[in-house]
């Protein structure tokens, strides 16, 4: 039976992996395994002895890395490069979550990034876990590096306490106005999808960087607009460009990614976002 460790296991990622591996899964939180705390890293991992580490913890404050990059290095970069000396050291898998945002630097593409691709993040955070990729890359043979973009899970976002969903059916129930930019294009992703393909990804042996992602694309104004459609919501939205929102941080104005190297394997293209969007509204209302 082997045994997995799911690192970050309270964030919507981690919560849903946990729940769907097989074998034995121990899920450890912040208080009792910290990225930015190697010795206790060190001891736990030791301790335990996995066969499978995945690593759902991040520093996810996208527009709070522009002014505390060093914050977002510690855990992103840093605090996954001890990760990885530790698995390497245990001769254990690392199954590592990355992110679409090293993605943007090439502001004409429109056509959607494969693995193969070079990245060019053009933020603090995308940066930060662009370093995080290349340490596990380098650092611990045994890798899955997987990125991933646009999460929505039923178990909310631990480390953001929302998601965009969650996020935008709160505004809408308060009546406020809604501005969301349609000049940024990419892949809402449901976690039950991700771990699923996680999990299968994993049996198969084959380490390397991979792309998983549901299929189709849309502006975030579009997913709101589906969003509110689908939930029979009424909202006060309106279309902005990312200049007249004026978030902190630069998102890439497209980061569509195909998972090319997962369907090399025979595996299938994930469904299009809006029909696991759908299973997500069902499961949300019947968890509340
Ligand atoms: N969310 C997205 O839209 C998105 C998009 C692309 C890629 N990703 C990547 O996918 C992965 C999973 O994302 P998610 O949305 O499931 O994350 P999440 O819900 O925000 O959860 C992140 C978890 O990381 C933990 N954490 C933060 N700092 C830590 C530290 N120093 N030590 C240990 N744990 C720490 C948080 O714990 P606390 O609750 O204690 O803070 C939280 O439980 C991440 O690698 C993320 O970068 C996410």
């Amino acid at each position: 039976m082997k045994k997995h460790v799911v690192v970050g296991a309270n964030g919507q990622l981690g919560h849903d992996l946990r729940a769907r591996l097989e074998g034995q899964v121990t899920g450890l939180t912040r208080p009792e395994f910290d990225l930015t705390h190697p010795e206790m890293m060190r001891a736990r991992l030791t301790e335990l002895g996995p066969d499978v580490v995945l690593n759902c913890a991040a520093n996810n404050f996208v527009d709070r890395a522009e002014s505390e990059p060093d914050a977002a290095f510690a855990v992103n970069a840093f605090g996954v490069r001890h990760l990885a000396e530790i698995c390497r050291d245990l001769n254990c898998a690392l199954v590592h979550f990355s992110t679409n945002y090293v993605f943007g630097l090439d502001a004409q593409r429109r056509t959607p990034y494969v693995e193969s691709d070079c990245p060019g993040p053009i933020s603090a955070y995308g940066m930060s876990k662009l370093a995080g990729e290349y340490f596990v890359r380098a650092t611990c043979p045994k890798h899955f590096v997987i990125r991933t973009a646009g999460l929505f899970g039923v178990w909310g976002s631990g480390g953001k306490g929302t998601n965009f969903v969650e996020l935008m059916l709160r505004l809408a129930k308060e009546g406020k106005p809604i501005r969301v930019v349609a000049d940024q294009v990419c892949t809402p992703t449901f976690t039950v999808d991700l771990a699923l393909a996680t999990i299968a990804l994993i049996q198969t042996g084959r380490y390397g960087l991979y792309h998983l992602t549901n299929s189709g694309s849309c502006s975030w104004h579009e997913y709101a607009q589906t969003i509110f459609e689908l939930a029979g919501v009424q909202a006060r939205l309106t279309a902005v460009t990312s200049q007249e929102f004026g978030a902190p941080a630069a998102r890439p104005s497209y980061s569509v990614m195909a998972s090319k190297a997962y369907q090399t394997l025979g595996f299938p293209q994930f469904r299009p976002w809006r029909q696991a969007l759908v299973d997500f509204l069902k499961e949300r209302s019947l968890s509340q």
